[in-house]
Order: C-alpha cells, then sequence, then structure tokens
C-alpha cells in the first residue's frame, strides 16, 4: 500500500535525505517481510549520500544491515515464521531490501535467527562487516578462495600460518579477527589504535601493534612476533598508507585482500595476488560463500565465535541517521558501530 511506513530516502544523486511515506515492500519466493527494530550504518551508507557512487536509480533508500521481526512469510521460505527475531544483509542498491525504513524485505538465504541474550541493536551490527570478513577470505572472484570453516577441515585448517589485519578496529577489522580465529590463523597480527587492544585480544586478535608506528617501526613489531611468511594480509582500511604496508609485509607469493581500489604498482613477475572484496552476498559470484555464511550464522553467534561490533544508538528514529552519516563521513566514529531505530521515527 502506498505511503504506509516511514523510509529514510536520498531524494537525487548527492541529493537532500528526507523521513518521508514509502509503501510497505512486499516479500516475493523466498524472501521474509521485517518490521525493521535496528539498522546499522555503514561508510558506504555515507559514500553514496556524499559522493553519489554505488547507486544508480533514485530516490534510493540506502542501508545494509537490519534486524527486527518477520511479519510476513513468502512462497517456499520454511527457515522462518512470523514472529521470528532476525536479522539479514540487505542491499542499498534495491530499495525494497534496504533497511532504512520501517519494513524491509530480507532474503532468506542471508537471514539468521538472532540467537537469545543477543539484541536487535548487537545483531544489526553484523551483516555487512561478516559479509566483507567472509567474502574477502573464502571467496573465489571477490576473495582469496581459502577454505571456509563451514568445509570439511576448513575450521583450524590455517594453524601455524600468521595473518596480518589492518584496522582491527572497525567493523570489517572485527570480524576478519574472528573468522581468522575460526580458521586457526596463529599469529593473529592487527594494527589498531593502542585503546582498543583488550577488546580485540577478547575476539581473538593474538597480537596487537599500535596504527600509527612507521612502516620501519611497524615491520620491526611484526618481525618480532612472527619470522614466518605472512601469506595472507588483509587490509581492512585501503588508504595509500595502509596499501603500502601491506604490501611490504606480505610474502612472495602472499594474497591480500583489499576493502577499496587498489593503488599498489604491481611489477612484473611479481607472484604476489591483490583482490578487491566486494561486501554483498547478493552478487551472482558472491552468493554461495553468502549462503554458507549466514547457515552457519545463528549458532556461531550463539556458541559466541562471532561477537557484534560494539553499539552506539542513535536518538531520533530514522531522522537520527543524517547525522550518523554525516559523522561516518567525517571520521567521528571510533569503535563502535551507529545503530538506528526506524520504529521511533
Ligand atoms: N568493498 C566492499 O564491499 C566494502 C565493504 C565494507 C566496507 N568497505 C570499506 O572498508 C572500509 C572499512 O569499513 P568498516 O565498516 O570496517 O569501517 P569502520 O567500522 O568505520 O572502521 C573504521 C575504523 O578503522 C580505524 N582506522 C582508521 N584508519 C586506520 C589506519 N590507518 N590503521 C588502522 N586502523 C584505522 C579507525 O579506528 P581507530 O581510529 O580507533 O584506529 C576506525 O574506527 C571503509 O572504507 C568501507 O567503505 C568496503
Amino acid at each position: 500500500m502506498p505511503g504506509d511506513q516511514l523510509a529514510l530516502i536520498l531524494l537525487s544523486k548527492q541529493g537532500r535525505l528526507a523521513v518521508a511515506p514509502r509503501g510497505r515492500p512486499e516479500p516475493g519466493p523466498g524472501e521474509v517481510l521485517i518490521k525493521v527494530q535496528a539498522a546499522a550504518l555503514n561508510p558506504s551508507d555515507a559514500k553514496i549520500a556524499k559522493l553519489g557512487i554505488f547507486v544508480e536509480h533514485y530516490p534510493a533508500v540506502l542501508g545494509s544491515d537490519g534486524a527486527g521481526v518477520v511479519e510476513e512469510v513468502g512462497e517456499g521460505v520454511t527457515t522462518f515464521a512470523v514472529g521470528d527475531r532476525i536479522f539479514c544483509h540487505g542491499a542499498f542498491d534495491d530499495n525494497d531490501l534496504a533497511t532504512f525504513q520501517q519494513y524491509t524485505v530480507a532474503v532468506a538465504d542471508f537471514a539468521a535467527k538472532i540467537p537469545r541474550g543477543i539484541s536487535f541493536d548487537e545483531a544489526s551490527t553484523i551483516p555487512l562487516g561478516i559479509g566483507t570478513a567472509a567474502i574477502g577470505l573464502y571467496g573465489t572472484v571477490h576473495g582469496i578462495g581459502l577454505v571456509a570453516p563451514w568445509e570439511q577441515g576448513g575450521q583450524g585448517k590455517y594453524a601455524r600460518s600468521p595473518i596480518m589485519i589492518f584496522g582491527g578496529s572497525g567493523s570489517v577489522g572485527n570480524f576478519v579477527i574472528q573468522l581468522a580465529k575460526l580458521s586457526g590463523f596463529s599469529p593473529i597480527i592487527t594494527t589498531s589504535n593502542m585503546r582498543h587492544s583488550d577488546f580485540l585480544r577478547s575476539i581473538g586478535a593474538t597480537h596487537v601493534v599500535d596504527r600509527y608506528l612507521s612502516l620501519s617501526a611497524l615491520r620491526a613489531a611484526v618481525g618480532r612476533i612472527t619470522s614466518a611468511p605472512i601469506n595472507v594480509v588483509y587490509d581492512t582500511i585501503s588508504i595509500r598508507d595502509t596499501q603500502k604496508a601491506a604490501w611490504d609485509l606480505l610474502a612472495p607469493t602472499g594474497k591480500l585482500v583489499l576493502t577499496l581500489p587498489s593503488l599498489i604498482e604491481k611489477e612484473a613477475g611479481d607472484r604476489r595476488e591483490i583482490v578487491l572484496t566486494n561486501g554483498s552476498p547478493h552478487r551472482a559470484p558472491n552468493r554461495e560463500t553468502g549462503r554458507e555464511l549466514w547457515a552457519n550464522m545463528e549458532r556461531w553467534v550463539e556458541e559466541g565465535h562471532i561477537v557484534p561490533n560494539h553499539v552506539e544508538t542513535l536518538p531520533h528514529g530514522l531522522d537520527g541517521i543524517i547525522d550518523g552519516l554525516e559523522r561516518l563521513y567525517t571520521g567521528h566514529v571510533d569503535g563502535v558501530k551507529l545503530v538506528a531505530h526506524p520504529q521511533e521515527s
């Protein structure tokens, strides 16, 4: 029905964001309708709003991360029932799947029940961060094709292999650390502001190195931790400086995952690989990884293998997202995921 819910709508490319009525979307086969209780913000949402990238069609509803209660179940869905508390990986390039609205459609394959003891806010922090981490590590097109922990022999497979993670305190960084632990990597070394070290150790980092070290000091610090070749480096930050350091530390046949386009000048004959990840399970090459990840999600969260990001709740419902996106874009968010409550609009 037209206008029977509220959504935060980006009216035009780099245009105004406004809360306005929008028809409640309808779930198709393999989908469910969720009443959204919590929607987490990502840097991609801020970049779309400010830079006009990633989204082609306007007016647009943004938001990839959501959690709420199932209101309606589409044809063929057997995993969820009306009233279930679930979280899902939405999509910022499909208005019906976007989460900055009061009702969203979730693809059942990329959704999971929220275990007891986990809030809507906490659950909403997981989807894009973990999707980007998992697809980067285990995807074959947008990732480096490691054996995933859901595959036979995958859990603990990389014991005694080091992994280097730039930006452990960010959302993607948190989840790369946790998946690296499930995969058995050791040591798990991450760069971060040192004030996050205790938390990063609690989720699996074995060593936290100060993100402000010079390249030579970083090289020396890592050399004191391990002398083994570092064949896997995940640069979740992917700005020029971190890419340079990541490339410097990578072993001669190692693989580097980036979240932003490469700025590295790779010389002919260099056997190292660089992969730019794409965290969306909706993209055709990522679907299988996404399905496997989400099939294991409820159990992993319930068993504590996957811990949500720290939450900062935004006031003012959907309107509060506007200020949140500004803070994300200008770098005024640190060690927390901003979460909005669409029903408070
Ligand atoms: N390709 C894709 O599909 C994809 C998907 C998701 C995200 N991304 C991109 O990946 C990047 C990270 O996303 P996110 O969601 O993890 O961001 P986030 O949660 O906002 O995390 C950013 C954190 O990184 C830390 N940081 C900043 N500069 C750093 C540096 N030089 N070294 C180490 N840590 C640093 C900051 O913490 P401190 O100040 O405390 O160190 C900051 O809190 C963004 O650019 C995002 O757009 C791409």
